[in-house]
């Protein structure tokens, strides 16, 4: 008999067909979000299951679940998934890397780009009707080109940031990563290393790009704002967490930072009240991943990833390989 899998949010219809070529698929049909009990509860006798970046799998959940053999995030991002608790709990855990990676860096370059250039703000205030005459000084904002791009953290979207930067708007990229690149992948994107205090204090446009984990809990908070430019701009398409959102309202409205973008918040969906009142920050959904074929080229990834594994012992983007064993 097939084995029997859970998909834990609503997603494309064709890839729940091509899930049920192999499994009994139990889905979140109407996509209403279930709590953590009602989750447990449909995850009984299942082998496999698909997940989407919110659900938090950890030990309490894999010792009420011993069915479970792998779970799959539908994101590149796994902060949800306490891997050492699943490998210890022999449950292998998959993401989905690559296959978003331009995307998201196209994302970052764009909210740079809009906070630097005021797009939000601007646009609020024409669609507010408040556009009557021009001035010299309407929504001047600071230049992309030319200008140094700071990238924390330099994994793959990193890296598509820096190139994007430096061949695309002449910027002088730096960038500063737990571990530095190799020389050789430094020279393709045309970015210096640098200490966390230099990038601080040299970006003109600083981008977050690293993992959520509990060392990079609020890597950005007041005491690093401080040390940026007046004139600078931060962004946040990693994780919500990483900043510390109600620092980073305060030195918006006290001016400490030019403007703001972000795309993922401390306890997303709900957004810091602060932030809401603003005016220089550009805020979006958590939608770096959001296009139509990167977001089904994801969920087929997950797809292939439960496939591959329970189906052909082989899964594509094993987190924690070593449940494979011998
Ligand atoms: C989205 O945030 C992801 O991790 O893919
Ligand atoms: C994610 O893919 C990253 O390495 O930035």
């Amino acid at each position: 008999t097939k084995p029997a899998v859970l998909v834990a949010r609503a997603v494309f219809p064709e890839v729940i067909a091509k899930l049920e070529q192999h499994f009994i698929v139990d889905h979140n049909q109407g996509d209403e979000a279930w709590s953590r009990e009602q989750l447990l509860a449909r995850l009984q006798g299942k082998a496999g299951a698909f997940t989407t970046g919110a659900e938090r799998i950890d030990a309490d959940l894999l010792k009420a679940c011993p069915d479970l053999r792998i779970v799959a995030n539908m994101a590149v991002g796994y902060n949800n998934f306490d891997v050492k608790a699943m490998t210890a709990a022999k449950v292998l855990a998959t993401n989905t890397p690559d296959v978003l990676t331009d995307t998201t860096a196209d994302f970052g370059f764009a909210l740079v780009m809009a906070t630097a250039r005021r797009m939000a703000e601007s646009e609020r205030y024409l669609r507010a009707g408040k556009w009557t005459r021009w001035s010299y000084d309407m929504f001047a904002g600071s230049d992309i080109h030319g200008s140094t791009l700071g990238i924390l953290g330099m994994g793959r979207i990193g890296q598509g940031i820096a190139r994007r930067g430096a061949h695309g708007f002449g910027m002088k990229a730096i960038y500063h990563n737990r571990s530095r690149l190799d020389p050789a992948t430094e020279a393709a994107c045309k970015a210096t290393y640098v200490s966390k205090e230099q990038l601080l204090r040299e970006s003109d446009h600083l981008i977050l790009v690293l993992p959520y984990s509990p060392e990079s809990h609020h890597a950005i908070g007041a005491a690093e704002i401080a040390q940026m430019k007046p004139t600078a701009t931060l962004v946040n398409i990693a994780r919500g967490g990483i900043v510390d959102d109600a620092a980073l309202a305060k030195a918006l409205r006290d001016k400490r930072i030019a403007a703001a973008g972000l795309d993922v918040y401390e306890g997303e969906p709900k957004v810091h009240p602060d932030l809401l009142t603003v005016p220089n920050v550009v805020l979006t959904p958590h939608i770096a991943s959001a296009t139509v074929p990167t977001r089904k080229a994801m969920a087929n990834l997950a797809a292939d990833n439960l496939v591959g594994f329970l189906v052909h012992g082989k899964p594509l983007t094993p987190l924690n390989p070593e449940v494979l064993g011998g």
